[in-house]
């Protein structure tokens, strides 16, 4: 087997400048900053204003992500997103073209919160296999116009953001390549995080959709019990294919969810507090966009060795490992 891995050579972010504190949600809502807080982790999410769509946040973190990378193009644009611009096209396209990259494949990734981990494994393949040489992968998520306004249970986790990567061809001893990867989905758990109107099966119609129907549902109990069991054995699977153990992992950058989660994680796997990275309280739960969002603040030095590791609705997981290069984030 030739050596051909995907190696990070560029990073770039891009959060809405609105600031939605706890305090804000409890003038709507019945809930607190200290409900939030203790339960969550957060503090704050940023919120689009409703002239933004996610291609938007999408292509300034891709413009940033490419100008880390030394301002070359690539050969495919991933959108992962749970939140598309449209049912129709896929948001990707447009957000290639918005970057000047007509012509180079383009598509979307749903793989709700692990879907930043299933699109740079989706990136990484196309690097392995030979059928192209750079990626841009952006994870990014309008989240909070999914929020029922009264959904207390759901309005006080999300936040909007976008984040991305630009992938090249590379050898897996270097700097910045990207290990092995596990992906996984059980559809067993499909109602846990749900939006469940405007697709085939509840379309949007002249005839209306039942109240509250377009908007995210979770089942916050579950979905936690579920989160921590997949993160952890998946966080084990990689490190067991990569041959790294616990202590050899620099840093755990996990899909933000709330800090309980990564904090159970982290307990689970024996990894202790100060090489877990959290920036939850900052952004909320940004779904895709949330692992690129914390590699781009956890303060990484070249050869820091970190452990990815995402969960979300589906329910789908995911996990990997990077060496972390010397780039300059954008
Ligand atoms: N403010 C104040 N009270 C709230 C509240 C809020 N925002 N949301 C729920 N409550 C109340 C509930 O009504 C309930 O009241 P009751 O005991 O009188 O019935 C009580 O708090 C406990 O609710 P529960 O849902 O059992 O809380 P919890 O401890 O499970 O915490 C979550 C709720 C959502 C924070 C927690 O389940 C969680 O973190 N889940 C994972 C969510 C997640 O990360 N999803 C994305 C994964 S990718």
């Amino acid at each position: 087997m030739t050596d051909r891995a995907a190696v990070l050579t560029g990073l770039g972010v891009n959060v809405p400048p609105h600031v939605l504190t706890n305090d804000d949600l409890a003038e709507r809502m019945d809930t607190s900053d200290e409900w939030i807080r203790a339960r969550t982790g957060i503090r704050e999410r940023r919120v689009a204003d409703d002239d933004t769509a996610t291609a938007d946040l999408a292509v300034e973190a891709g413009l940033r992500a490419l100008k880390s990378a030394g301002g070359t193009g690539v050969d495919a644009v991933i959108v992962a997103t749970t939140t598309p611009d449209r049912i129709c096209p896929s948001t990707a396209p447009e957000v290639a073209s918005r970057l000047d990259q007509t012509g180079v494949m383009a598509f979307d990734i749903g793989a709700v919160c692990s879907g930043f981990v299933y699109g740079l494994a989706a990136g990484a393949g196309l690097i392995a296999a030979g059928t192209v040489d750079r990626v841009l992968v952006i994870g990014a998520e309008v989240m909070f116009r999914f929020m029922a306004p009264a959904d207390r249970s759901t309005a006080v986790i999300f936040g909007d953001g976008a984040g991305a990567v630009v992938l090249r061809a590379g050898r897996s001893d270097e700097l910045g390549a990207f290990g092995p990867f596990d992906l996984g989905a059980d559809g067993g758990g499909s109602d846990l995080i749900r939006v469940d109107a405007g697709g085939s099966r509840l379309p949007a119609s002249r005839d209306g959709i039942p109240a509250d129907a377009h908007f995210l549902h979770m089942d916050g109990r579950e979905v936690y019990r579920h989160a921590v069991a997949r993160m952890v054995a998946s966080s084990r699977t990689v490190l067991e294919r990569v041959g790294w153990t616990v202590d050899d992992v620099d840093r755990l950058v996990a899909h933000q969810a709330n800090s309980r989660i990564i904090d159970a994680v982290g307990d689970r796997l024996g990894l202790p507090a100060a090489k877990r990275f959290l920036n939850v309280d900052r952004y909320g739960n940004t779904s895709a966009a949330s692992i690129p969002l914390a590699l781009a603040d956890a303060g990484l030095s070249p050869g820091d060795r970190v452990l990815l590791s995402a969960f979300g609705g589906g329910l789908t997981w995911g996990s990997t490992v990077l060496t972390w290069p010397d780039i300059t984030v954008g």
